[in-house]
């Protein structure tokens, strides 16, 4: 499948967009006809690369802005700057700057959980605080918030991550009614098991799809106006099952397995 113009002509932001599925967002809305992107991140020399990479292929589409989503100030800045480079005008602002949080519960600190929901969760509201009354001024916009699978798919030895990213999900998807009669579009997207820096020096399975697969698949949702747009097809199984109340012992199974797996070692997912 793919775009009907549907990006076309608008302008979009996206945080995280130095690297990975952010990165490929904003190529795949350049190639597809948008008029303007901005790229934030807080990675300097990924930015600078970025940046110029994409400047070269869409001259005058694109600027990146250095920017610390953990920090409410740096994304009102980054919000009136990309507001300025677009002539006023925010179609789409995607939240996707994250990172995967992994620690033994009995290891993370107070602190620990405050940097991960500042990064993870907080950042999503920094951006939609700032974007929603240039968004109502404008008469209407449209959300896009990054959660993962994990959201409902409790994986031991991440128990940081399931809940930064199932309480964005659920923010998401109150805000999809909450704002839906301002013409504003909330989508919340999985985007799907992908290879990129997200891993770190953990292979990504073989199974992992490239970051312009995941990219594309989550546009089609936002192009559709999906409620919940799933990334791959694990994703949609598991969103199928996880609250399935007649699957309760098959998860209890599953996940304990993985529990038990990554206790020793051996990283599964
Ligand atoms: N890759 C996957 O399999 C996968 C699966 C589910 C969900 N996700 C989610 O997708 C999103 C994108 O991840 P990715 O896989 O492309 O990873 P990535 O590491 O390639 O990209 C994340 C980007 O976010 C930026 N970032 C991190 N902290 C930041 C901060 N404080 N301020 C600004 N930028 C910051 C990083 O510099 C990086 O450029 C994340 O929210 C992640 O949780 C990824």
């Amino acid at each position: 499948m793919n775009f009907d113009q549907y990006f076309s002509g608008k302008t979009a932001i996206v945080t995280g967009g130095a690297s990975g599925i952010g990165n490929a967002l904003a190529e795949t809305m350049l190639i597809n006809g948008a008029r303007q992107v901005v790229i934030a991140d807080f990675n300097k020399d990924n930015l600078e690369t970025q940046t110029n990479r994409l400047k070269e292929a869409f001259p005058g589409q694109v600027i990146g802005i250095l920017c610390d989503v953990t920090q409410e100030d740096d994304v009102k800045g980054m919000i009136d700057q990309a507001a300025d480079f677009f002539g006023g005008k925010i179609d789409l602002l995607f939240n996707n700057a994250g990172a995967g949080l992994s620690g033994a519960f009995e290891q993370l600190t107070n602190q620990d959980w405050e940097k991960g929901f500042a990064l993870n969760f907080y950042s999503a509201i920094y951006g939609i605080r700032h974007v929603l009354p240039i968004m109502k001024s404008q008469g209407g916009g449209q959300i896009v918030n990054t959660i993962s699978g994990i959201a409902w798919s409790p994986m031991a030895l991440q128990s940081m991550y399931a809940a930064t990213k199932s309480a964005l999900c659920m923010m998401g998807l109150t805000l999809r009614y909450e704002l839906w009669d301002d013409h504003i579009k909330v989508n919340t997207a999985t985007p799907g098991t992908t290879a990129t820096a997200i891993f770190g020096d953990t292979a990504a399975p073989d199974y992992a799809q490239t970051p312009m697969q995941s990219a594309h698949r989550i546009l089609l949702g936002v192009q559709n106006n999906d409620r919940l747009i799933l990334g791959d097809d694990l994703d949609v199984e598991g969103a199928k099952i996880a609250f399935n109340p007649e699957a309760a012992s098959q998860m209890d199974h599953y996940f304990l397995e993985v529990a038990r797996d990554r206790k020793q070692g051996k990283w599964r997912f």
